[in-house]
């Protein structure tokens, strides 16, 4: 996992739109996979300011959302959605055939869950999966305690989540408690993920998942199988990191070079060489 720490929620934010905007001007039909939550939503900003600054054409890319609350109509406010067409997709300019969520009011769940996973393949893959990571240690919808083999399906939320996402909602009781969500085996099968955190609140779980053990109790702490995760977040959530030094020792040799996500599509860029060379 490379672990990158950036001053602050801006400085994060900043350096992680960089990685997409560099990988879609290197490959313009990316696949990219995509989060909701507060914490991307700075990211989603700068995104679509580098986009216009730089005139960098999304018309070829293709996105695939983590995850969407049953029971809510892709025109309720709160759905995953909504969401996306306010902070992203209008911003972008990207069209409906271009981008691909979990249907909140499936019929049969478990078919369109299916269907998705199908698409993704169809598509060629995620090429860059974004994350955010929940307050119980989860990505996408993935609670304590799912398989981490686990693949596209509707799932029960754990109670910590609806607490935390009621904050969202009018009435405690309009909370969903279940939702269609990308399984960890799903996730791990992107070819890049690109996971974010801000704030103290999220540093204890940040620590699980960077430094604990591989456990379906912090789903994202299945991330430190993947061989290219890169952690972004800002220094409140990076300092219960026992690492720390280390991690930023890695980073600082990995100035001036190509984000490491480009080196899968351009391995001879690849920068770890040089730096397990000079260690
Ligand atoms: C929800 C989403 C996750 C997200 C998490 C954290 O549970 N399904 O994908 O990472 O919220 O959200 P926030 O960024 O608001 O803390």
């Amino acid at each position: 996992m490379f672990v990158k720490v950036e001053r602050d929620y801006e400085a994060m934010s900043q350096r992680a739109a960089r990685i997409i905007a560099d990988l879609v001007n290197q490959k313009p039909d990316a696949v990219l996979g995509l989060a909701t939550g507060s914490t991307p939503i700075g990211l989603y900003e700068n995104l679509i300011r580098i986009a216009r600054d730089e005139d960098i054409d999304f018309s070829g890319v293709t996105t695939f959302n983590l995850d969407e609350y049953e029971g809510l109509p892709a025109a309720h406010p709160e759905s995953y959605y909504s969401f996306m067409q306010q902070h992203l997709f209008d911003g972008l300019g990207l069209t409906e055939q271009q981008t691909n969520l979990l249907s909140g009011m499936a019929k049969d769940p478990a078919a369109k869950c299916a269907e998705y996973e199908e698409m993704i393949r169809r598509a060629g893959g995620i090429d860059l999966q974004l994350l955010g990571i929940g307050g119980d240690g989860h990505i996408a919808f993935c609670e304590p305690g799912s398989s981490l083999a686990g693949r596209t399906s509707l799932v029960a939320l754990h109670p910590k989540t609806i607490a935390d996402n009621s904050r969202f909602f009018d009435r405690k009781e309009d909370v969903p408690r279940k939702a269609l969500t990308m399984g960890v085996g799903t996730i791990l099968e992107a070819r890049a993920c690109l996971i974010l955190a801000t704030g103290n609140a999220k540093s204890d779980v940040w620590a699980k998942m960077i430094e604990g053990p591989v456990t379906a109790q912090v789903t994202a702490s299945a991330l430190q199988l993947h061989p290219w995760t890169i952690a972004v977040s800002d220094e409140l959530a990076a300092s219960k990191l026992q690492n720390l030094d280390f991690y930023r020792h890695i980073d600082r040799e990995l100035i001036d070079q190509p984000e490491l996500p480009l080196c899968i599509f351009q391995p001879e860029l690849d920068p770890r060489r040089n730096i397990f060379a000079a260690l």
